[in-house]
């Protein structure tokens, strides 16, 4: 949580002010136009519920709605992240964009950049958040941003083309409709998630297909509807499970819940650990048969799988055997050193596969940006290429330099 200056609590517009400081110190807002936008913007009137210092928090999202579950379904998303993605999508004065799921924050943000002569259109699937979203917007001031009630899945096909299209939920594919919605320049901002992993994609349009610009980590909640994602889990005992999104992947729980009591085999590649967010990519991409593991707090803290996993770790399995990385520290390799854990009867050949790539990674591909992602609409090739992840509607393929 960011600390806010005592003095300030009550008073938005000096905490509004002191949350623009901090995001520009922490580059997340690098451009005067999204400085203004958020100067601008009155933050709290679109969480009229929550404390002020929440709804100024730099980091922290601000629930909306939940599910049956207790999982939040809608939320304002953290300013950080938003500027983030506005950053990202680089929007001008006059352009026309449209926003898959609403709040009305972040697209007052947007009406703000596009000025008076751009179009902002927010969609929701949800008709609570599209009712609260247009509140929202008109107690503010934003009565000209549009509000739509839909699946974003197929867009909002009246406003077509848009400039920009910004998804705010974690989307596991790219429907057609979000690439024959730009135009022939435009910017598609979304949170793919590939392999479990969500980023923040600033993708470019290229040929047929999409080509990244940036990206970044993300959290977001997930997208309902037509293109939510369909993962296969399985729960090995309470506190851990395995997911993952490769259908080639087949998950015995009984089979790794056993693996886990087997003794465990640690190795040390002798390769630094840094640049999460690459090497997971490399990882995922690259292991020949990868799921992500699972564990919380408690099972931790019980020894039997590490702190990695705690956000979920890039796992190699079999029928009865897994890998997963850790890490230690090590200053001769930078700060820290990669290494892995292996449980089962194939621990030591899932160990080997795992320490040559994590040692192929720091020799090979590590830096900050050397991922190029590309999405490729349209049926997959057959057998699906190295480095490329199969999703409904195309492909994600990654190319390292
Ligand atoms: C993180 S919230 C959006 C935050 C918002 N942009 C803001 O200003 O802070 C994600 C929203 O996506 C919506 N959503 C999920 N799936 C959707 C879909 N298929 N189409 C449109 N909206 C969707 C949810 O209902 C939720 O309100």
């Amino acid at each position: 949580m960011t600390t806010i200056d005592e003095p300030h609590v009550h008073d938005p517009d000096a905490l509004r002010a002191d949350m623009v400081r901090a995001l520009r110190d922490q580059d997340a807002i690098t451009s005067e136009p999204v400085a203004a936008a958020f100067a601008a913007v009155p933050r709290h009137r679109f969480a009229p519920d929550a404390p002020l210092d929440l709804a100024y928090d730099l980091h922290r999202t601000v629930p909306v709605k939940k599910d049956e579950h207790g999982l939040d379904i809608s939320v304002m998303s953290a300013a950080h992240l938003q500027a983030v993605m506005l950053e990202q999508a680089n929007i001008e004065p006059g352009m026309k964009v449209l926003e898959i799921g609403s709040g009305g924050y972040n697209a007052a943000l947007i009406q703000e950049l596009v000025g008076s002569d751009g179009v902002v259109t927010t969609v929701d699937i949800d008709r609570d958040i599209v009712d609260r979203a247009r509140l929202c917007l008109d107690d503010s001031g934003y009565g000209q941003v549009k509000t739509v009630l839909a699946d974003g899945e197929t867009g909002v096909p009246d406003g077509t083309p848009y400039d920009r299209i910004i998804v705010t939920a974690a989307a596991w594919d790219i429907p057609p409709s979000w690439i024959s919605g730009l135009t022939g320049n435009g910017r598609l901002v979304v949170p793919l998630t590939v392999r479990g992993t969500t980023r923040s994609i600033a993708f470019d349009r290229d040929g047929e297909g999409l080509v990244s610009h940036s990206y970044r980590l993300a959290r977001f909640v997930p997208m309902q509807g037509e293109g939510a994602a369909k993962e296969s889990k399985a729960v090995l005992r309470d506190g851990v499970a395995v997911q993952t999104d490769d259908v080639r992947v087949r998950l015995n729980a009984e089979a790794l819940n056993h693996a886990l009591d087997t003794p465990k085999m640690e190795s040390w590649s002798g390769a630094a650990y840094d640049l999460p967010d690459e090497l997971e990519l490399y990882l995922t991409l690259q292991l020949s048969s990868a799921a992500r593991l699972h564990a919380s707090k408690d099972v931790v803290e019980s020894g039997l799988v590490d702190a990695s996993a705690l956000l979920g770790v890039p796992a190699l399995v079999s029928e009865d055997s897994i890998a997963y990385r850790i890490r230690r520290e090590n200053e001769d390799t930078g700060g820290f050193e990669s290494g892995v854990v292996a449980h089962g009867p194939q621990a030591e050949s899932l160990a080997d596969e795992y320490l040559n790539l994590l040692r192929r990674w720091a020799q090979d591909h590590r830096r900050r940006g050397a991922a190029t992602i590309r999405f490729l609409p349209g049926p997959a090739p057959s057998p699906l290429p190295q480095d490329t992840v199969l999703k409904r509607h195309g492909i994600v393929a990654v190319s390292w330099h």
